[in-house]
């Protein structure tokens, strides 16, 4: 009794530091129950911190495609098609409820950001890898390497498929062994990157299963590898898988914000600026836009268009970046 009342306390002292706190330290009370039952909303939500990944490898936009394979511009021809299941009506009935609080008791408003729904596997796809790896998954090689064929080679049935057209039979323990193998590769790089690519530590348990499974749709691997899954989330978590999956890739967390020196500059503004200069409505017109005609006049890099990103979902950008200020 008094070691649940106890908890309850600890529970309840999270949620109040998750909506109270303007850094969200991942070590706070209540914060680090990956496999809670979908009641609790104490999920670890972080500021997005460092230089941006481009940066990081110190190249330029106009030398990759790395964020700009969202399928947008220069789509290449294809012949997979992208599964269509997309589960985002939980954020939009949140943000109906923020947005016109916000505006009137700016105050209370916070809290509702924590409220949480549910996410599938395709939206963390879209959030996180999209813009590297395009609506199909085949990427851009060879910068860019498909990941349909790794996700393939996680499958038995994938594994003893293509051994038999090849010719070659191939034993069930032996084809498990390579499928644990190449799982075990999988999971190493969301957990660590890869060469080039960037880390995606913060992508919780669930939420790895959920995307598994929406990658194996994409490879048409067949059903059962791993459990399609719905994820519980709040908005602030959505604006944080938009910022670091996404713009983190061409935008710093801190440094020089936009406005028109930085454009004669051709900068790239932080993070921490768009929130302090630019309205949401401004943020929403250039990431389902892309760059104005503006920057294309003054010979500046261009940011990609991102019309597969709902306006609730760069509000909730928007929101996660006021309410988790960016840092160094
Ligand atoms: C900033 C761009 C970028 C993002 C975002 C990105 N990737 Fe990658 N990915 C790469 C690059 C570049 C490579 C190839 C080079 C390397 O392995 O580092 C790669 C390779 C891969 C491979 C291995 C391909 C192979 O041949 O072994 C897999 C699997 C993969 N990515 C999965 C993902 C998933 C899942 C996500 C989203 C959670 C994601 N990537 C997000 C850039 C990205
Ligand atoms: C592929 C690289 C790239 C990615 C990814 C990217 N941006 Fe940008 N962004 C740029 C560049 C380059 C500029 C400067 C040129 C311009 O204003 O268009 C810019 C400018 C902006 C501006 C205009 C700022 C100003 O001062 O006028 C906003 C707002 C913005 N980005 C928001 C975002 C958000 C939010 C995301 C994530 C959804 C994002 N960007 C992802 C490259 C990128």
């Amino acid at each position: 009794m008094e070691l649940k009342t106890l908890s309850l306390t600890f529970v309840l002292f999270g949620l109040l530091v998750g909506c109270s706190s303007r850094r969200g330290d991942s070590k706070q009370a209540g914060a680090e129950t990956n496999a809670s039952p979908p009641t609790s909303v104490a999920y670890a939500v972080s500021a997005v911190t460092g230089p941006s990944w481009l940066k990081h490898l110190g190249r330029t936009l106009p030398q990759t495609h790395m964020g700009q394979m969202g399928g947008t511009q220069s789509i290449p021809a294809t012949r997979r098609s992208e599964p269509q299941v997309e589960t985002t009506n939980g954020l939009r009935a949140t943000m109906r409820k923020f947005l016109p609080l916000w505006r009137s008791a700016p105050s209370q408003a916070g809290e509702v950001l924590n409220e949480s729904f549910v996410l599938a596997g395709a939206d963390l796809y879209r959030l996180n890898c999209r813009s590297c790896h395009g609506p199909t998954g085949e990427g851009s090689p060879p910068e860019i390497n498909s990941l349909i064929g790794p996700v393939q080679a996680a499958s038995r049935a994938m594994i003893q498929r293509r051994m038999k057209t090849r010719g070659t039979e191939i034993n069930d323990e032996m084809a498990k062994e390579m499928a644990a193998e190449a799982e075990k590769s999988l999971r190493d790089r969301l957990e660590n990157g890869g060469k080039t690519m960037p880390t995606f530590n913060h992508l919780r348990g669930d939420e790895v299963e959920a995307l598994l499974a929406y990658l194996d749709q994409l490879a048409d691997v067949p059903a059962g590898n791993h459990v399609a899954r719905l994820v519980t989330e709040s908005a602030a978590r959505v604006g944080e898988h938009m910022v670091k999956g996404t713009c983190h890739i061409c935008h710093d967390a801190t440094g020089p914000g936009g406005g028109h020196m930085t454009m004669m500059r051709a900068i790239t503004p932080s993070l921490a600026s768009l929130p302090e200069e630019q309205s949401l409505s401004s943020i929403t017109h250039q990431v389902r836009n892309g760059s104005s005609g503006m920057m294309m006049t003054m010979g500046g890099p261009q940011m990609p268009s991102f019309p597969y990103f709902t306006e609730e979902e760069i509000a909730a950008a928007y929101f996660y970046l006021e309410k988790y200020p960016p840092r160094p």
